[in-house]
C-alpha cells in the first residue's frame, strides 16, 4: 500500500520514523509538505497537484496529517481535500481543528463527563476577580485558546499579574482561558499516546527547575509509566469524545484523580520513544494501514 504523510519536512523525527516504519512493513510512502500542494476544485471531482500542476496526486491509500500550529488553516484545508478525494485519514480535519481550541476541547471534555482543571473564559477586566475566586486563585493558570508547545501557558501568582497579562492578551485580540492552577502535580504531568482504541505507551514528564510547564519543548523530560486503570480509561474515553483516532492525552495527576488538560492531534513521539522504548511508528502505521482496508472494505460493500 501507500501511505501518504503529510509534514513539513521529512527530515523531523517523527515523520523521518513513520517513513522508516512503513517501509520495514514493505509498504510506499510519500511525504507531502502541505504548503506544495496545490487544491483543485471542481464539480465532483477534487484534486490535489503537488509542487505545481504536473504531478497529481492519485494513488495514496491513507494519509497521515501532521499538522503544526503555525499552519492549521491551510493544513486543515489540504486534509479536507484528501477527504472528499476519499482517501483515509489519520487523524481527519475535524478532530485536529477541534483539537486544536483548548476552549472546544474542554466543553467537549466537561459535557462527556471527563475530569478537567476548573476553567473560565473572561472577556472583560471587572471579571477577573470572580474568575479568580472561581478557580480557587490566586495562582491560577492563564492559557491562550491557541497555544502550543506550553507557549501561552502562564502561572499568575497574584490577581495584579493576572490582570496585567489579560489586558496584554486581550490588546492582541486573543482568547484567554483561567484556569484552576492543579499545584499537587508540581510540573508533572502524564502524555498518553493513544492509536485506535489502545494505549500504545505512555510517560511521565517532569519539568525542569523552576518551570510549572512539562513540555519536552520546555525542558521536560519523561520516565517511563505503568499507567493506573483509571487514567488509561480517561486517555481512551477523552479521545473518543474528541473523535480522534491517533493522539497524546495530557493529564495531569491531581489528588482527586486524572485531569485532562489538552488531547495533541499531531503528537510528536522523539521523547515518548526515547524514554519508553516503544516502536509508536509502528503502531501507528499498522493502525492507518488496518483502518485504509477497513475503510476499502467498506465502500466496496456499496456503504
Ligand atoms: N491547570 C494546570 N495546573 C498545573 N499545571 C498545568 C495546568 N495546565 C497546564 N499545566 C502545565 O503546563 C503544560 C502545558 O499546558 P497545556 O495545556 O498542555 O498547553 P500546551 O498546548 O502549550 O502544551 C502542561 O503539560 C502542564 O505541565
Ligand atoms: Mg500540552
Amino acid at each position: 500500500m501507500v501511505v501518504g504523510i503529510l509534514s513539513r519536512r521529512r527530515s523531523l523525527y517523527t515523520t523521518r520514523r513513520l517513513v522508516e516504519s512503513a517501509l520495514k512493513l514493505g509498504h510506499e510512502t510519500r511525504v507531502l509538505n502541505p504548503l506544495h500542494c496545490f487544491l483543485v476544485l471542481s464539480q465532483r471531482a477534487p484534486e490535489i497537484y503537488y509542487r505545481g500542476l504536473e504531478a497529481r496526486v492519485s494513488d495514496l491509500d491513507v494519509v497521515l496529517p501532521r499538522i503544526g500550529a503555525s499552519i492549521t488553516e491551510h493544513g486543515l484545508a489540504v486534509v479536507n481535500q484528501f477527504d472528499m478525494m476519499g482517501v483515509p485519514l489519520v487523524n481527519n480535519s475535524q478532530p485536529i481543528a477541534r483539537s486544536r481550541d483548548k476552549l472546544r476541547s474542554l466543553q467537549l471534555l466537561a459535557r462527556a463527563g471527563i475530569d478537567i482543571p476548573k476553567t473560565v473564559m473572561v472577556s472583560d477586566p471587572s471579571q477577573i476577580h470572580r474568575a479568580l475566586e472561581i478557580v480557587g486563585g490566586p495562582p491560577a493558570i492563564l492559557k491562550v485558546v491557541k497555544g502550543t508547545q506550553g507557549i501561552g501557558v502562564i502561572l499568575a501568582e497574584t490577581e495584579q499579574a493576572a490582570l496585567t497579562v489579560l489586558e496584554t492578551f486581550w490588546n492582541l485580540g486573543m482568547n484567554i482561558l483561567v484556569q484552576e492552577f492543579i499545584e499537587e502535580s508540581e510540573g508533572r504531568d502524564i502524555r498518553a499516546l493513544v492509536v485506535g482504541d489502545r494505549v500504545v505507551t505512555a510517560m511521565r514528564r517532569q519539568a525542569s527547575v523552576g518551570e510549572f510547564r512539562s513540555n519536552v519543548h520546555r525542558g521536560g523530560t519523561g520516565t517511563v509509566v505503568d499507567l493506573p486503570e483509571s487514567y488509561r480509561r480517561v486517555a481512551l474515553e477523552a479521545m473518543r469524545v474528541m473523535e480522534l483516532q491517533l493522539g497524546g492525552v495530557d493529564m495531569l495527576e491531581s489528588e482527586t484523580g486524572p485531569k485532562v488538560v489538552e488531547i495533541n492531534s499531531s503528537p510528536g513521539f522523539e521523547g515518548l520513544e526515547r524514554w519508553t522504548g516503544v516502536d509508536i511508528a509502528s503502531a501507528i502505521i499498522e493502525y492507518a494501514l488496518s483502518f485504509a482496508r477497513s475503510q476499502k472494505r467498506k465502500r466496496k460493500g456499496g456503504a
